[in-house]
């Protein structure tokens, strides 16, 4: 009997050993228990305005004061959500390229919420089923798909150096080890944690295999918009679209909105035909009513509220274009930064990666030494959260990096 069972049979759990903190929000809990006031934050992926604030962006207060004024009951919502929410998914995530009536769409608590939905879906319907996640992905997916019991292998994703991507070794793990039938984790874009994409030709490439092998995708679109574009930025999940006949896309809101606290997502199945989405579309319901019964309303009606009128879409579409441009000069700026410190240590790869994240190819000692000699938090496997950087403090990053390298 282990000690929590002893305790337990006893009445008590007052024996429960600590768990270990989060390897990305912990982070965030020891930043801000850190006292240094020169501190930096560059771990959970938030972006920063330079001002270092995560601004509410004018288009969303916009459409917040009209729901204030016009909105008539806080009753709950359908299980699957707000209809007209799960109709603005299908536009910006699919534009067109699948018929509607081929979706079952869920409006879902984030992008976390829709990967866990569909990982009890898939246990619940598909089993036996496992599915392949790349290496390196986000810290969280193994847990998030372990939660529901959905087995996870690993497939090649990075080159040996770090630097590009392994399209080689990715078709070659899966063509040698999974089975038809087996789902397959794709980012869309914006590769979390490398920032590391695959090409147009690549993802035609993937899908084409991958409808071949009978391989079914799972898509995490969490970064639409934040990479080339909003069109530009779908091109896997279009390729997908076109290849291969059953698919599921995980979506997040939180960063091309700056909506991270409304907790907005959604869970999209592509279905073979209209009834197969309907029966779908059954099976997710009561997944999600045995979880959290219903979702919440405000986000959804913000980002309905937004994208169904022209000119606060046109907002929108501004306001999130400032983000990837300053973003984009960001990494820039620490790669010509880096170069100035004179380390000998040349960062320009990092000018191919797309998105919040970079892949600093510092190693775990490296990224200790960071948050415990000049408290500057970034994530264990060296990604660095470049949408939280800031012009005026770029000089007292680049030197700090440039130490621990050195040493
Ligand atoms: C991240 O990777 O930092 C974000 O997706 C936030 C999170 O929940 O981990």
């Amino acid at each position: 009997m282990n000690e929590l069972a002893r305790s337990h049979s006893n009445g008590r759990c007052a024996s429960l050993s600590t768990a270990p903190p989060d390897a990305i929000l912990g982070l965030t809990e020891a930043f801000l228990a850190d006292t240094n006031p020169e501190k930096m934050n560059l771990s959970v992926g938030v972006y920063k305005n330079a001002s270092g604030q995560t601004p509410i962006l004018d288009c969303v207060k916009e459409a917040e004061r009209r729901l204030v004024e016009e909105e008539k009951t806080k009753g709950y919502l359908p299980i699957d959500g707000l209809g007209e929410y799960r109709d603005r998914i299908a536009d910006l995530v699919f534009a067109g390229s699948i018929e509607r009536d081929r979706l079952a769409i869920m409006q879902t608590p984030g992008g976390t919420g829709a990967l866990r939905v569909a990982a009890a879906f898939l246990v619940g319907q598909l089993s036996p089923i496992r599915i392949w996640i790349p290496t390196p992905t986000w810290a969280n997916h193994a847990a998030v798909f372990d939660s529901e019991g959905l087995p996870t292998e690993s497939y090649r994703y990075l080159s040996a150096d770090k630097k590009s991507f392994a399209f080689d070794g990715m078709i070659e793990d899966l063509q040698k080890n999974s089975k038809p039938g087996d789902a397959v984790l794709l980012h869309a874009c914006c590769h979390n944690p490398t920032g590391v994409d695959p090409t147009s030709e690549q993802w035609e490439q993937i899908a084409t295999f991958m409808s071949e092998k009978r391989l079914l995708p799972l898509i995490d679109f969490a970064y639409q918009g934040f990479g080339k574009g909003l069109e530009e930025d779908a091109v896997g999940v279009r390729a997908v679209m076109r290849h291969c006949p059953e698919a599921i896309v995980c979506n997040s809101f939180s960063k091309n909105f700056g909506l991270y606290s409304e907790r907005v997502g959604g869970l999209s199945l592509v279905a073979v035909d209209a009834s197969e989405a309907k029966a779908a579309q059954s099976h997710l319901k009561r997944v999600v009513r045995s979880n959290y019964s219903n979702p919440p309303r405000h986000g959804a009606a913000i980002v309905a509220t937004i994208v169904g009128d022209s000119s606060l879409t046109s907002l929108w579409h501004t306001e999130l274009a400032g983000m990837r441009d300053r973003i984009r000069s960001l990494r820039r700026k620490f790669v010509e930064t880096m170069a100035r410190t004179g380390s000998g240590h040349d960062f320009s790869f990092l000018l191919d990666q797309h998105g919040m994240f970079s892949f600093s190819g510092l190693n775990k000692m490296q990224v200790d030494q960071l948050k415990n000699e000049h408290s500057i938090y970034i994530v264990g496997s060296g990604r660095i959260n470049v949408a939280g950087m800031s012009e005026d403090r770029m000089d007292f990053l680049c030197q700090a990096v440039a130490k621990v390298i050195e040493s």
